[in-house]
Formats: C-alpha cells, sequence, structure tokens
C-alpha cells in the first residue's frame, strides 16, 4: 500500500509514522508513505499557498493552482483513491477502512487554515473524508488517523491475525476487557474464568462482555448489531 500525502508539514507525517507499528510495517515495505508539499509547486518568490478570501470574512484560503499542480505530479496508480480530509466529509469509521485497504495507493489531501479554494475539489474530485464532528487546525492529524487505522488491516502489519480480529467494531460489538499480571491489583482481582484455562467457557465470557459493553456504552452500534444478528 502506498500512502501519498499531500501537506503543508511533512515532518508530521514522517515523524509519527517513524514509530512502533507503522515504522516496522514501512521497514517491511508493507506500507510506503511519501509526502509532497504544495508549497514545493508554487510560482512566486514568496512560496504563497494561501490568500484573503473573496467575498471576505476570516483566515486564509489555500490556493488551487499548487494544490492541482502538487496532485498532478503524483504518479497515480490504475488502483488508487483520493481522500480529501475536511470536516466536510463522510464520517470515517471502521467499514471505510476495511474499503480503504483494498486499494494499492490512497492519495490524501490535507488541508490547514480556513479551507480549500472550491475549485481544487472541482478538479481533483476526492473522496472528502472526516474523522468526527469536531474542528482541527489541520489535515494531518485526520490523515494519519486513516493511514493508521488502514494499515492495521493489512496483512502482516500486525503480529497475529488475532490482533487485529478481536479489535473493536470488527464484529460489529467493542472489546472485551483485558488483563495481564498480576492477578491481584490493588485489591482488583482479574475474573476467575480467565484462569481456568477453559477456553469455550473464556470465550463465552469475553463474548457477553462486549455486549454488555456495547449495550452501555453505544446503544447505536448495539442495535445495529441486533438487527445483524437477528
Ligand atoms: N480537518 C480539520 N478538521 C478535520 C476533521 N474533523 N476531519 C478531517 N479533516 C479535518
Amino acid at each position: 500500500m502506498q500512502f501519498d500525502v499531500m501537506t503543508l508539514f511533512p515532518e508530521m507525517i514522517e515523524n509519527a509514522c517513524s514509530h512502533s507499528i507503522m515504522k516496522r510495517a514501512v521497514d517491511a515495505g508493507i506500507i510506503s508513505v511519501n509526502t509532497v508539499n504544495p508549497r514545493d509547486f508554487t510560482l512566486d518568490k514568496h512560496k504563497k499557498v494561501d490568500d484573503t478570501p473573496y467575498g471576505g470574512g476570516a483566515g486564509m484560503v489555500l490556493m488551487a493552482q499548487p494544490y492541482v499542480d502538487a496532485y498532478e505530479s503524483i504518479e497515480r496508480e490504475e488502483n488508487s483513491i483520493t481522500l480529501m480530509m475536511t470536516p466536510q466529509g463522510t464520517p470515517f469509521d471502521n467499514e471505510m477502512g476495511r474499503k480503504l485497504a483494498q486499494y494499492s495507493q490512497i492519495v490524501i489531501l490535507c488541508g490547514h487554515y480556513e479551507g480549500y479554494d472550491e475549485r481544487i475539489r472541482e478538479i481533483i474530485n476526492p473522496v472528502e473524508v472526516s474523522i468526527g464532528d469536531f474542528v482541527l487546525t489541520g489535515g494531518e492529524l485526520p490523515a494519519l488517523c486513516v493511514i493508521d487505522s488502514v494499515t492495521r488491516k493489512l496483512d502482516g502489519a500486525l503480529g497475529k491475525i488475532e490482533s487485529m480480529e478481536e479489535d473493536s467494531f470488527e464484529n460489529g460489538l467493542l472489546e472485551y476487557p483485558h488483563y495481564t499480571k498480576p492477578r491481584e491489583y490493588r485489591g482488583l482481582v482479574v475474573p476467575d474464568v480467565l484462569l481456568n484455562g477453559n477456553h469455550a467457557l473464556i470465550e463465552e465470557y469475553r463474548h457477553a462482555q462486549q455486549i454488555e459493553r456495547t449495550k452501555k456504552r453505544r446503544p447505536d452500534l448495539y442495535e445495529k448489531w441486533v438487527k445483524n444478528h437477528k
């Protein structure tokens, strides 16, 4: 999987991808993460990427020319999709991550400041993606959420395939509670069922915990899960 990230702050992307599981996935050749900086495509000596909005208003608007030229400099594979990170996009979720993991290349546009000149959308025609109903100062953190979540789904990125299959959302439910040593900590003990080595019972307990947690914390997910299991 190749990620091509268009950003004015490439270090944010590069730094985040040089640790832990992301770094391992890069080193193993499971993903490659390239950055393209629209500032390198500006035509004036001040390397200007934004300007004041027509019609007035607060903030600066990202100019079309550096973004479109930067985008067109990226070599696109056949099985490629282009995303634009924006609070106006379709909310990202596990299902979208699963679909994105089928592509071999994901190009991601990260905005900053007040927003994109609308012609960037009209020319590039990206799939617009939001990571939630809140506004961040830029698209880099949202892009990293997508990159990280998609990478987890790629074969070999995690140690064991189970590590993903038991994730929250993978079966429509939240995860069950986890425990490790010691058996007792500050008077709190690990449930007996996890200690007896009976794997059928353990599985049953964990599944029941998943259902209970989901019902309590995310009634919306629970309703969906119930409908799918009728
Ligand atoms: N850029 C700023 N806020 C964002 C959000 N919530 N999702 C995606 N991109 C964004």
